[in-house]
């Protein structure tokens, strides 16, 4: 039987070119070129000087970015493009955490896929490399406040438990709305120590590989965001159970994934990816939402499933605790 294509057909030297545009692009950020063109377009002594560069090979690196459409080259003075004032944005640090993993972590992908045993050192391997934490850390936070901004909690909550909430982006916001809330963040002790919790926000340092990680009780909320799609399905199901356990009854349980399969192609071309880098770096996985409304059940809930129209890459569930 014939097999339906669901994708276009392969193009190794589009791949090649765009693995080598990243590489160049992030470069370009870490000399600070797009920082320099901000000011408006330049010569190549220019960008040499304010760079400290060398201008041989800094022309080479500028001419790349041209052919790759980061920048524009007219009357001999180098111009940003869109893409290129992206990179002083939201893709200045996607591009530095995705090109730093291909050329980390995923160096060791054939030998986990072929003996099952994933990498998964994510974490420390971010602990060693303050740069690429930092931003890992500031891309969760823009996306954290994208989100709050679409998410109401229950009115009356006074306790919310921000389980896996890194800075505690989500929980300063939900305090910022309401005097009355208090929260508390878990995560990784040195997330904990780092984000230097305070006022309304406590935070605790614990491991959520661990069983029994969760010990708050009688919640009126609970969040998970992005937080179970870094464990197995097994270590997941039993963190949304430890979850519910911390709430009291009628108390809500929100989750929120990203969605294995959002319509836009380039989306749903990506989760692939993430997918496989979260098995191979944190021995984690993108959970289906069935499954976790699965286990929200389970852990005696009733479960509603919520898209997000301005945020077609995550989903939202609210879990009530009966
Ligand atoms: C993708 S980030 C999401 C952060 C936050 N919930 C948000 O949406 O902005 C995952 C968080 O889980 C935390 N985390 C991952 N593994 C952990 C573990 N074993 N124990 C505690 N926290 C962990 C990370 O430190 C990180 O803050």
């Amino acid at each position: 039987m014939p097999v339906e294509p669901e994708a276009e057909a392969a193009d190794p030297m589009t791949h090649l070119l765009g693995l080598l545009a990243c590489h160049a692009a992030v470069a370009a950020l870490r000399l600070g070129v797009f920082d320099a063109l901000a000011e408006g377009p330049a010569a190549p002594e220019e960008l040499a000087a304010r760079t400290g560069a060398a201008r041989e090979p800094l022309c080479a690196l500028l001419d790349a970015l041209v052919e790759s459409g980061y920048l524009a080259l007219e009357d001999g003075r180098y111009a940003e493009r869109p893409a290129g004032a992206g990179l002083r944005g939201h893709w200045g640090e996607v591009l530095p955490l995705w090109t730093a993993l291909a050329a980390g972590p995923w160096e060791g992908l054939a030998e986990a896929v072929g003996s099952g045993v994933p990498d998964g050192t994510f974490y420390s391997w971010l602990d060693d490399r303050p740069e690429v934490r930092r931003r890992f850390h500031r891309l969760q936070e823009g996306m954290a406040a994208g989100l709050a901004e679409a998410i109401t909690l229950p009115g009356g909550t006074r306790s919310l438990l921000d389980v896996g909430g890194g800075s505690g982006t989500f929980s300063r916001v939900f305090c910022a709305r309401s005097p009355e809330l208090r929260a508390t963040v878990v995560d990784l002790p040195s997330v904990v120590a780092e984000a230097g919790f305070d006022g309304p926000v406590t935070g605790r340092g614990a491991d959520l590989g661990r069983p029994g990680a969760i010990t708050e009780r009688g919640q009126d909320v609970v969040l998970l965001c992005n937080v179970l799609h870094g464990f197995t399905s097994v270590r997941a199901r039993a963190l949304v159970a430890e979850a519910a356990a911390a709430l009291r009854t009628g108390g809500t349980l929100l989750i929120l994934e990203s969605d294995p399969a959002p319509d836009a192609p380039a989306e749903r071309a990506f989760q692939r990816f993430f997918d496989l880098n979260l098995w191979h770096t944190q021995g984690g996985r993108l959970h289906p939402s069935s499954e976790l409304a699965g286990w929200a059940v389970e852990a005696g809930c009733t479960v509603r499933l919520t898209d997000l129209p301005d945020h077609p890459a995550h989903l939202l569930l609210t879990a009530v605790r009966l």
